[in-house]
């Protein structure tokens, strides 16, 4: 029956262009795609493809933009074959029968309505081929995001190649437009670098294979009216909700008209797709603001905390002690048991056991062994797991634990049991990641994806105490290849790894919807909407240098909200960065702007130390909540190189925020800038309190002053920061 149907729609869509008329449901007209303050007007004229008018402030008609002369003729996916070849194509599909175009008209459309958000669907057809593409932009009623994305069916009689599949396109025609993308490396995230569009062609690409967030991330900010500012100014935000390569595409053309596209990688990707298969592309989620960066990340946070993108929503995480850069490999139960008395006295919640304690046959001493043989070393921990989670809930703290679950060593007996599982060519020499022996394991195989899988179910039926993962990715895709794909599906693997990957995490949410899981990859490789879904928290960086970090966790809030920044105070001096010596205050001020913890060795800190921690353990409880929930504002650039950066939090209600006050530069007779606030009620009066003073000293002469909020934001306050590395934090309350 199916299949009978199925022909008859292929009948039916074989017959249409001989008719040469439209089917009797073809659609022509306007659609206002409306989130709370924005919208994205769209058109089709009869028998045409899906055309987009406007992008930005909500009460914007088609008809005012015709009015005023604006040129509405830019695709709103352009597809190689409908569009001349000017405008770059958001899709290109070569056909069984080697033709390379697609005419693509709407046939239909449809609105679904949730209680979250509106989808609008347009279903569009080529005039000639059996292939369909279903356009899907999903507007959210409270939150100014709207997410796009498209659905290709292959109803040919053979498999077709998607050479180009992005996932969305926008045309912006406003004069002057910068962007700002993440450019960074491993332990040096997230740089926002910013540059004005010229002409030609500006490609923002990341081919790791496994992450996409080091090198360049899938996230990009697009200012309208000239460089970007924090607080004004018109801005488009847009990310790429996908783990995998991608490709962000700039196509200036004559300076006045930019095209911007965003989707998988297609450079070794280009997926063939069978018969009755249809392929969704990731989503793409935008906003626009006219607040400026700032106003379009708090609409990303929102989205991220409200709509279900952070798995975490708008909980707040616990404060933790985890064991990697105080301990490294060096673990054991003693000395697990020790750190567990530290965090409690300090204060903490968690305790993280990272990596170092697995391995039987060749036990984890450093990191070229073991990744697959997820039992537990007896030598280190003679009394398993047990025994650690037995001494944490002593101490009133949980327990959490490290794994690396896609990656294997040649050193393991996973390897020794099925080499076939991992990511290779036959023939060619395998390509070694760290340690000179991790590899990838193929996610693209379904006995993969299970052992994946159990690897998580063993550890939470064995240990149901554990309430925290490390999910860690160390190693790029290097050996391009599967053994368990078909020869003529290879180019599907840079896909399929993360559609496999995708798959297994939602496995493991839907048994284990509580536990908190932290997406890692060498620090942050793996920010990004595509997993966060899965995931409560990601690891910002494996740099916790605290001046570094003020820099990293700026470029990483331009997208991503506090509370999925696991920020961490680190050890001094810092081998990362040449042995810096920062002091305690200023490192736990850096970690309290984030999910704060600690990474480091307890029993190496001094008293001053150990007294500073406990202190800001206990000041970040009473603020965490407006931290990690909170809007954010960001008042005073690092980059702007004013010897001081300042960025401050603030509730719903405009009653409570908290404020973060950096200096990161010193020399004599240095100007400090006036921290201007921002985000409060104008009429309203606020109380500051300072936070985690430093030990030994008293509050300084803002504390328990009272201003209003237009006092504080246009005015601004003098900053008390006179040594090298001072900081403040205040809580302020109305
Ligand atoms: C990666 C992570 C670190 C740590 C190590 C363990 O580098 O980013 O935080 O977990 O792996 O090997």
């Amino acid at each position: 029956m199916i299949i009978e149907l199925y022909n008859m729609k292929r009948f039916i869509l074989f017959l249409l262009p001989l008719l040469g008329t439209l089917s009797a449901n073809a659609w022509s007209g306007e659609v206002a795609i409306e989130t709370p303050n924005t919208v994205l007007v769209l058109y089709a004229r009869e028998g045409g493809d899906l055309r987009m008018a406007y992008y930005g402030s909500r009460g914007v008609s088609l008809q005012e933009l015709r009015d005023a002369g604006a040129n509405l003729n830019s695709s709103a996916l352009p597809a190689f074959g409908t569009v001349d070849m000017v405008q770059l194509p958001a899709l290109q599909v070569l056909h069984a029968d080697g033709d390379l175009n697609l005419e693509l008209k709407v046939e239909s459309y449809e609105l679904k309505t949730e209680d979250a958000a509106k989808t609008h669907i347009f279903m569009m057809q080529d005039k000639l081929q059996p292939v369909t593409v279903k356009v899907f932009y999903k507007a959210y009623n409270k939150v100014d995001i709207i997410e796009t994305w498209t659905e290709i069916e292959n109803a040919e009689k053979k498999p077709v190649t998607l050479k180009r599949y992005d996932s969305g396109h926008l045309v912006l025609r406003q004069g002057e437009v910068w962007i700002t993308h993440m450019h960074g490396n491993w332990a040096a995230e997230t740089e926002p670098t910013s540059e004005p569009l010229t002409g030609g062609v500006k490609i923002i690409r990341n081919t790791d294979g496994t992450r996409n967030a080091h090198l360049d991330a899938p996230e990009v900010m697009v200012s309208l009216d000239g460089s970007p500012q924090e607080n004004s100014g018109r801005v488009i935000g847009a990310a790429l909700c996908w783990s995998g390569n991608f490709e962000l595409r700039f196509n200036t053309i004559s300076h006045k008209e930019h095209h911007f596209y965003a989707g998988i990688d297609p450079q070794s990707s280009e997926y063939v797709l069978d018969p009755r298969q249809t392929f969704e592309t990731p989503h793409l989620a935008l906003t626009f603001s006219n607040e400026g960066l700032s106003g379009a990340s708090r609409n990303f946070h929102r989205w991220a905390r409200t709509e279900g993108m952070l798995h975490r929503g708008m909980k707040t995480g616990d404060i933790l002690l985890n064991s990697w850069e105080g301990l490294y490999f060096n673990i054991d139960e003693a000395r697990m048991i020790a750190m567990m008395d530290d965090i409690s006295q300090f204060g903490g919640e968690l305790f993280v056991m990272d990596d170092g304690w697995f391995g039987d046959k060749y036990p984890r001493k450093d990191d070229t062994s073991s990744l697959g043989d997820w039992v537990v070393d007896k030598n280190k921990l003679p009394n398993g797991l047990d025994a650690l989670t037995k001494a944490a809930r002593e101490r009133g703290i949980k327990f959490g634990i490290w794994i690396e679950p896609e990656m294997v060593n040649t050193k393991s007996e996973l390897f020794e049991r099925h080499p076939e599982w991992v990511l290779q060519t036959k023939g060619r020499d395998l390509k070694l990641g760290r340690g000179g022996t991790q590899l990838v394991l193929d996610m693209t195989n379904p006995e993969v994806q299970d052992f994946v899988f159990k690897i998580v179910d063993d550890l939470l039926t064995q240990n149901p105490e554990i309430a925290y993962i490390k999910w860690d990715a160390n190693a790029s895709i290097q050996n391009f290849g599967s053994l368990y794909l078909p020869k003529n599906r290879q180019q599907n693997l840079y896909v399929d790894y993360h559609l496999g990957l995708l798959k297994t995490l939602k496995r493991i949410r839907a048994k284990y919807p509580d536990i908190v899981i932290q997406d890692c990859a060498s620090g942050g490789g793996r920010a990004n909407y595509g997993l966060l879904p899965y995931f409560d928290e990601f690891w910002t960086s494996d740099n916790t240098d605290a001046l570094q970090r003020v820099f990293i966790q700026w470029g990483t809030s331009l997208f991503f909200p506090a509370n999925a920044m696991a920020c961490h105070i680190n050890h001094c001096p810092y081998w990362n960065t040449g042995g810096r010596v920062i002091p305690i205050k200023f490192r736990c001020d850096v970690a309290m702007s984030g999910r704060l913890g600690i990474e480091l060795q307890p029993k190496d800190m001094t008293d001053e130390e150990r007294k500073q921690t406990s202190t800001c353990m206990a000041d970040y409880k009473q603020l965490r909540q407006v931290v990690q929930t909170g809007n954010l504002y960001r008042l005073i650039s690092p980059y702007d190189q004013k010897g001081i950066s300042s960025l401050m939090y603030v509730d719903d209600a405009r009653r409570q925020g908290v404020l973060f006050v950096y200096k990161i530069a010193n020399y004599y007779d240095q100007p400090i800038p006036r921290v201007r606030l921002a985000g409060l009620n104008p009429g309203a009066t606020y109380t500051l309190t300072e936070k985690n003073v430093r030990v030994g000293q008293k509050p300084c002469a803002l504390s328990g002053k009272r201003f209003t909020g237009r006092f504080l934001m246009e005015v601004g306050l003098e900053m008390p920061l006179r040594e090298e590395y001072a900081s403040r934090v205040f809580f302020i309350e109305n």
